[in-house]
């Protein structure tokens, strides 16, 4: 299975940005504890970053028919993209919407996302661990 995991903007500065909130891993650390992860699944990882939200509808719309789910970190896009969401709605593949921080344990306009309604579910406060959590999920949805 090809699972392709995209994540939206700002998210190539982690390690450095706002460690109290997102850590100290980067995203090649999270990128290496994934791919590590994938390989106790039957699963190959498509680790993507991406700053522009086109960049990202047109990684959606690719996916249809050459990956068999997503996971996204849409980042900021989450709480304001309808375009990704109607990606997403295209795509006819199972996703899972994930984030670093607790949302909702933050700023009020981050508690809402555009694109949970096209989500098989959310998982968010884990850190790097929530891309695995959301790998984990994955292995019952795709059997
Ligand atoms: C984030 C949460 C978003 O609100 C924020 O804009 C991000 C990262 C997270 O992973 O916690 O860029 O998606």
């Amino acid at each position: 299975k090809n699972i392709l995991v995209l994540n939206g903007p700002n998210l190539n500065m982690l390690g450095s940005r706002e460690p109290e909130i997102y850590g100290t891993e980067t995203l090649a650390d999270i990128k290496d504890i994934l791919v590590n992860r994938a390989s106790d699944y039957d699963c190959v990882i498509d680790f993507r970053q991406s700053n522009s939200e086109g960049e990202l509808v047109s990684w959606i719309q690719e996916a249809r028919g050459t990956a068999s789910a997503i996971i996204l970190n849409a980042g900021a896009y989450t709480h304001t993209s309808i375009a990704l969401l109607d990606a997403l709605q295209t795509a006819e593949l199972p996703v899972i919407e994930v984030h670093l921080s607790n949302v909702f344990k933050r700023e009020k306009f981050r508690h809402t996302s555009y694109i949970s309604p096209a989500a098989v579910g959310v998982i968010c406060g884990f850190g790097a661990k929530s891309y695995c959590l959301a790998l984990d999920a994955l292995q019952d949805i795709l059997s």
